[in-house]
């Protein structure tokens, strides 16, 4: 058995599964004619250290560059599957400041709240091309990534995945993981993380070989970015890299492919206009897509 086998083999499937599943097959059996499907991950995923979880071992991700690709996926015409980390930031939401909140609130006849139309409308218009997904744990995030890659092997398989997530390389074992709150009365804790297998391995070679697969690598020591991502390009023969400092990643990132690596860097009007890198980033990364659909 190989160790991602064996690592799902480990780890129970999360709470509502069989109800993802059956989304993800619905979802996809509606788009596939009618447009490109994309899955978008987002937000950093957990490591519980008991099984009722009092305390975990967090990824760093706000869930931005997750949240903002998937409104401009959803206007260049795509359909989204949005897996995300529960609680961090989502499209369309993120735009309201929560000391605003009520602003964008309107009363409707028999005393209710809705969100006022200016607010509501984009959201509407792109709400039946969106499907909400939620992981907390490296494990749901992993048993709903394979599940969505599987579904859109099958009915899409020319679709493209974009795994802007922060996925943990460390875990403990189920085995190994206590049941109850850890008690500090024992003294100092000292806890072994045993490495999670590379999941973009099977990923690549045996849930969806004919995706469009794009990963995201996060560094913080510049030097190292380029030969990261070059290096996960050339470990799992993937489709595109996209490379970015932590200091940076708001204002620059680098495609890397197997032929080249490019920056692409907000101008200074760009800036000062409050442009977006995602919205650079999705239109390259969609130029390349629809190219590769063509193919
Ligand atoms: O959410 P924001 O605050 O806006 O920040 C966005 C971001 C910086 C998190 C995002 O742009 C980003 O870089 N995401 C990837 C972070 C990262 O480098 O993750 P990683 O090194 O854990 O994983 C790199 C790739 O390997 C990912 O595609 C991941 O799916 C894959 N991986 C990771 C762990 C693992 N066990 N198996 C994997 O296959």
């Amino acid at each position: 058995m190989d160790e991602w086998e064996q690592y799902f083999a480990e780890n129970p499937a999360p709470r509502g599964y069989d109800v993802s599943c059956a989304q993800l097959e619905a979802f996809c059996q509606l788009h596939v004619n009618r447009n490109p499907i994309a899955l978008v991950t987002s937000g950093g995923t957990t490591v519980p250290f008991e099984r009722n979880t009092v305390r975990y071992v967090d990824n760093f991700s706000a869930g931005t560059r997750g949240a903002a690709s998937t409104e401009y996926f959803l206007a260049h015409g795509y359909a989204v599957i949005f897996l995300h980390r529960e609680k961090s930031v989502t499209p369309f939401l993120r735009h309201l400041d929560p000391r605003f909140l009520l602003d964008a609130l309107q009363e409707v006849p028999g005393g209710l709240l809705q969100l006022s139309s200016v607010h509501s409308s984009q959201r509407v218009k792109s709400e039946s091309r969106l499907l909400w997904l939620t992981f907390q744990t490296l494990s749901d995030y992993l048993w709903l990534l394979r599940a969505a890659t599987q579904c859109l092997q099958q009915r899409a398989p020319k679709a493209l995945l974009y795994l802007a997530a922060a996925v943990s390389d460390f875990y403990i074992p189920q085995d190994k993981m206590a049941e109850h709150k850890i008690q500090s009365g024992a003294g100092p804790l000292t806890v072994t993380l045993h490495l999670v297998p590379k999941m973009l391995s099977p990923l690549v070679s045996v849930w969806g070989p004919e995706l469009f697969v794009v990963s995201f690598k996060l560094e913080t020591d510049e030097k190292k970015l380029i030969e990261k991502a070059t290096g996960s390009l050339r470990k799992y023969k993937h489709d595109l890299v996209i490379g970015n400092l932590l200091q940076t990643r708001r204002e620059e990132v680098t495609f890397v492919t197997e032929k080249e690596s490019s920056l692409l860097r907000l101008m200074e009007h760009q800036k000062a206009e409050k442009t977006e890198i995602e919205k650079l980033i999705v239109e390259e990364v969609v130029t390349r897509h629809r190219n590769f659909i063509k193919y």
